[in-house]
């Protein structure tokens, strides 16, 4: 298997070579997918690197909606997602016709919608938000009414740190949905000098146990901090590998081995080499949409600059 790895990898980084391309996973890829990346990271950090690489092709190591996101900020690059059903459950339970209805019930509220969504759903929203900036993307609106979609839990987390009136539409990741918080009280006991680290996609059960609510990428730096020897990880496992790869010598337990997103998993190395010899399947936004969906992602990459 090794064997079969290391060529297959030999191939991609030289067919990307010649295609000008970059490599960009998400951190619950699996490991030897996370290995050839040019670049690892959560939602946030991997539309900021789309949106300012110069190569001429991305090949997206992640699910649908992130290879989207890439798309409409890259008008003019060949955004290929190397298994076209590698699509995010969370992100298909709105679409843009009932959060239009939704719109209409309630209507002057500001429409926050999760990056975790179609580029329909962007397209009908006010502005865009990610896991790591959640928050602060909310804090800065002036509307003190919004309609939130499409993660309850992460809204619900949000409405606990500010005191606007958050509106929550019923979608949810039914990865993050493994991960139970009697679990959790038992690796507490067993472990009780470890961090509990868990994301906003969680149950606000688990949320209530932990000692930090990051994103992908705040959990991996959050790890490297000097006070960090044993963490416990609620959260999609794939970020196990990176996390023990950038701290050898500390501890990581995940709080369910059960929350794997097995749409993430579809990336494989046999699959990036087959999208970059084809090159295809391409993602690519009609103009309509885009230009729509890319003033509510826009305008969130603002406030993360503010
Ligand atoms: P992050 O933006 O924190 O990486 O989360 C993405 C995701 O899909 C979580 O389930
Ligand atoms: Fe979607 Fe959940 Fe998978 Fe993230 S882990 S891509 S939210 S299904």
């Amino acid at each position: 298997m090794e064997h079969r790895n290391a060529e297959l990898t030999e191939k991609i980084l030289s067919l990307k070579e010649k295609k000008r391309a970059v490599i960009l996973a998400h951190n619950y890829q699996l490991g030897e997918v996370q290995d050839i990346a040019d670049f690892v990271g959560d939602s946030l950090e991997l539309s900021q690197n789309a949106a300012r690489t110069d190569a001429e092709v991305i090949v997206f190591c992640g699910v649908h909606f992130m290879a989207e996101t890439a798309s409409i900020l890259c008008l003019d690059k060949t955004v290929l997602l190397p298994d076209i059903n590698a699509g995010c459950p969370m992100a298909d339970m709105v679409t843009a016709e009932r959060l239009r209805q939704w719109k209409r019930e309630l209507p002057g509220a500001t429409v926050v919608c999760y990056v975790n969504s179609s580029a329909e759903v962007k397209a009908e929203s006010d502005v865009c938000c990610t896991s790591a900036n959640a928050v602060k993307v909310i804090e800065s609106l002036d509307s003190k009414q919004i309609l939130f979609v499409p993660d309850q839990y992460l809204g619900h987390y949000i409405s606990t740190k500010t005191d606007k009136k958050i509106i929550l539409w019923p979608g949810f990741c039914p990865t993050h949905m493994r991960i139970q918080p009697e679990y959790l009280t038992r690796l507490r006991q067993e472990y009780p000098q470890a961090k509990v680290v868990v994301h906003p996609e969680c149950k606000a059960e688990v949320i209530a146990l932990a000692d930090e609510v990051l994103s992908t990428s705040g959990m991996c730096r959050y790890a490297r901090r000097e006070d960090v020897s044993t963490m416990i990880v609620g959260t999609e496992i794939g970020i196990i590998h990176r996390l023990r790869k950038e701290n050898p010598n500390k501890k990581f337990i995940p709080v369910s081995e059960q929350a794997v997103c097995p749409r993430m998993k579809l990336i494989t190395l046999d699959s990036v080499l087959w999208s970059l010899q084809e090159m295809t399947p391409e993602v690519r936004v009609p103009e309509e949409i885009r230009s729509r969906a890319k003033a509510a992602v826009d305008k969130m990459l603002e406030i993360g600059r503010s």
